[in-house]
């Protein structure tokens, strides 16, 4: 087991209707004035928007708004919105979307509690001092930035996806209605599902210690979401299904599945980053496109954990040689994917990456990360390209 720092500062209020208690959430921040930021027009379109507006009005916050924030968020616009923040004298930013505009909102609060170019803190060139405090209000469960650490944004030029962590930068509330998630399109609530139990799994497959306490919440979660995942195809308006979903998104991802062990093993998502940052695809779909070539390349490497894993999250029974249960195990995650409408490798997907492609979204996750990734099993530049190649077979 590793010492740890749990840290969880994000006052969540969740339930049907809790957006109620917005205006009094802000107005306990002692803000002068909020920056609404905003995605590309599901809150404008389902109303949450205006409910919004007047929550804050009924309280006497003043506000300025941007919104136009895309999935896998761009670095202009966080620009944009650090000069309009500046302009209006905004104090508080208010991130009414998913993870793309939690992450546009943290890095614009960056740009304005420091001096400098935000886009320093991505390249981990140096370090921030300090950020403008963060508001939730939480449409889709997935990249669980709602109560987490980290921000990614993408630099427009060259497609490049870089994330930044630090404890600065954890919202100090996050209204949770699962009802606000009932609009998603179907493949929106998979990919949101896939990313949520992405977190845990890259948690949950480390050589590096483990907890008892922390495999047994990692493994309900896991089940959890699975679960649901697939009531929610089949009744999508199901709300306690939704419910389950969103919480285990703030969980999966808030470090509660990593305690006690190394930080997890994080190269699905490094090497996604590169996917996304390069063909825009959905963060969570392409997770599950690169996810079973990574563990068929690394789970010999790790091998009791994919064994507990395939007995205890994915119920493969029966007898036979460690290296076949992990198999079966990792066989059944991809029925699971396939199941809820997942691609499971990048033909699936939809993106035909050419071989020097492969090659330049393997340069630049080794050089992301300092030369390598992982824990289940280090994956250094030749071996990230192994793994893209196996995708894309
Ligand atoms: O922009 P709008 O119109 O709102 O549409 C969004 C977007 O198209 C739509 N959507 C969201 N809520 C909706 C809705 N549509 C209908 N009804 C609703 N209630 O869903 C689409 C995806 O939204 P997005 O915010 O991009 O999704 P997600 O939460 O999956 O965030 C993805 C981003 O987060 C990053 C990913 O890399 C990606 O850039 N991540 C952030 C993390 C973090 N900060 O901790 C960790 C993750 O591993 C991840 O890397
Ligand atoms: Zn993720």
């Amino acid at each position: 087991m590793f010492a740890f720092n749990y840290y969880t500062p994000t006052r969540v209020v969740f339930g049907r209707g809790a957006e109620a208690q917005l205006g009094g959430l802000v107005a306990a921040a002692g803000c002068k004035k909020v920056l609404i930021h905003y995605g590309g027009g599901s809150a404008v379109r389902s109303g949450l928007l205006d409910r919004v507006r007047a929550a804050l009005e009924e309280k006497g916050v003043a506000h300025a708004e941007l919104g136009g924030v895309q999935p896998n968020p761009r670095l202009s616009l966080v620009y944009q919105g650090i000069d309009l923040a500046r302009r209006e004298g905004v104090d508080f930013i208010l991130a009414v979307g998913g993870g793309s505009v939690i992450d546009s909102a943290k890095a614009i609060g960056y740009g304005l509690a420091n001096e400098g170019d935000v886009w320093d803190f991505y390249e981990h060139t140096r370090q921030a001092e300090a950020c403008l405090p963060i508001g939730v209000v939480l449409t889709i469960a997935a990249a669980g930035s709602e109560m987490s650490s980290s921000s990614v944004i993408t630099r427009d030029e060259g497609g490049v996806k870089r994330g930044y962590s630090s404890d600065l930068c954890r919202p100090v509330f996050a209204v949770m209605d699962p009802e606000l998630t009932v609009t998603l399109p179907a493949y929106q609530t998979a990919c949101g599902c896939t990313d949520i139990l992405m977190h845990t799994m890259e948690r949950y497959f480390t050589n590096g210690g483990n907890m008892e306490l922390t495999d047994a919440i990692a493994e309900a979660l896991l089940r959890t979401v699975m679960k649901n995942a697939i009531i929610l195809r089949d009744d999508p308006e199901n709300y306690a299904a939704r419910a389950e979903i969103l919480w285990a998104g703030s969980l999966s991802h808030n470090g509660l599945t990593g305690c006690g062990n190394d930080g997890g093993d994080f190269a699905t998502h490094g090497l996604e980053h590169e996917l996304s940052g390069m063909f825009g695809v959905p963060h969570g779909a392409g997770l599950a496109a690169l996810w079973g070539s990574w563990a068929r390349y690394v789970y010999r490497e790790c091998l009791p954990r994919f064994v507990r894993f395939a007995r205890n999250v994915m119920d493969v029974a029966g007898d036979g040689a460690d290296e076949e249960i992990a198999l079966r195990g990792i066989g059944a995650m991809e029925d699971f994917f396939r199941g809820i409408r997942m691609p499971v490798n990048l033909k699936e997907l939809g993106v035909a990456p050419t071989e020097e492609q492969l090659k330049t979204m393997a340069h630049m996750c080794a050089v992301a990360y300092g030369g390598f990734r992982g824990s289940a099993k280090r994956l250094y530049e030749e071996d990230m390209l192994k793994v893209y190649r196996m995708a894309a077979e």
